[in-house]
């Protein structure tokens, strides 16, 4: 079946899908595993040092054919990096390293990422920013965002007192904006993709979920520990749902829809070609769901 949304034809992926920034795990070798399975893989640029970067970028050449991004994490001022305090100049290098490997997509996230996107559209590429709140998305979209990534209160990693549901923010988010929207925050099934799509999304991104496959770089122990994670648990519920008492290192509602450790390539097909059979069993019979709006 072929994917079309504006996340793809700017991608050139074959599914709509993008792989979440991962601080620790975000590496060369799982971004690509993700990327061979049809998804957009994404480095996160600051799991390196600057020196190294372009290294790792190269050797992704001897990993995938297929398309791939990085992701600039943004820190608030005065929050460290492992390199300590960041410039704007300290984090564009990654980004001219980026541009000179031919990369085309530049992904921003936590803090505001203007400066980034700037340069990036000078060199005629594109520039996604991930937001939790419908007013961060469209001061992103007015500082010039190709496209949003909207994180929903189940997601993993940072949150944000005032953030709302996945649903909530993709149903509301879609009236406001004119950039595409990429869903993430739970979602780790064929029933949660289209449910993004169909809520407004033209693109998911997965992050807990693929955490979950033999190519993320976690321990085995530690991905069976997440495997086993029980999200009725009042505990669990408290670090996903309660800003006061978040763990941003625990994994998301998502670990409920993994059963086992996957490789990627399973992963994805397994999301897809359930996907198809949804959309079948709802009368669909077109070979191309078509979602550019
Ligand atoms: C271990 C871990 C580390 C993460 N690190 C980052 C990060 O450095 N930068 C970032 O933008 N998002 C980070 N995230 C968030 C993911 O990129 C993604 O937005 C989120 O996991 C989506 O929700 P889901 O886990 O429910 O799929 C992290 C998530 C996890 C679980």
């Amino acid at each position: 079946m072929i994917w079309n949304t504006r996340i793809n034809q700017m991608t050139k992926t074959k599914y709509p899908i993008i792989m979440g920034a991962f601080a620790g795990l975000g590496k060369a070798k799982f971004a690509a595993a993700f990327s061979n399975g049809g998804g957009l893989g994404i480095i996160t640029a600051l799991n390196y040092k600057v020196d190294g970067f372009k290294k790792v970028l190269q050797g992704m050449e001897s990993m995938t054919d297929k398309p791939f991004g990085i992701n600039i994490s943004v820190r608030p001022p005065g929050v460290k990096t492992p390199y300590g305090q960041l410039t704007e100049d300290d984090y564009l290098k990654y980004v001219e390293i980026g541009l000179n490997e031919g990369l085309n997509i530049f992904t921003t996230s936590a803090y505001q990422a203007t400066f980034i996107g700037k340069r990036v559209h000078e060199a005629g590429c594109y520039w996604y920013h991930k937001c939790a709140l419908p007013k961060h998305a469209l001061s992103a979209e007015k500082a010039g965002a190709d496209a949003i990534t909207l994180v929903g209160l189940e997601g993993a990693g940072a949150k944000h007192p005032f953030q709302n549901t996945t649903l909530v923010n993709l149903t509301i988010t879609k009236k406001l904006l004119k950039v595409p929207i990429i869903a993430a925050g739970g979602i780790g099934d064929a029933r949660g993709f289209l449910g993004a799509l169909a809520m407004g999304a033209e693109a998911v991104c997965f992050g807990t979920a693929i955490m979950l496959t033999k190519e993320c770089p976690a321990s085995t122990e530690l991905k069976e520990k997440w495997l086993n994670t029980n999200i009725f648990d009042e505990h669990f519920h408290k670090k996903i749902y309660d800003f006061e008492a978040r763990d941003i290192k625990t994994p998301s509602t998502a670990v409920a829809h993994r059963k086992n450790i996957i490789p990627i390539k399973d992963f994805i097909e397994e999301i897809m070609n359930n996907a198809e059979l949804i959309l079948k069993s709802w009368g669909f019979t077109s070979n191309e769901l078509n979602i550019i709006s």
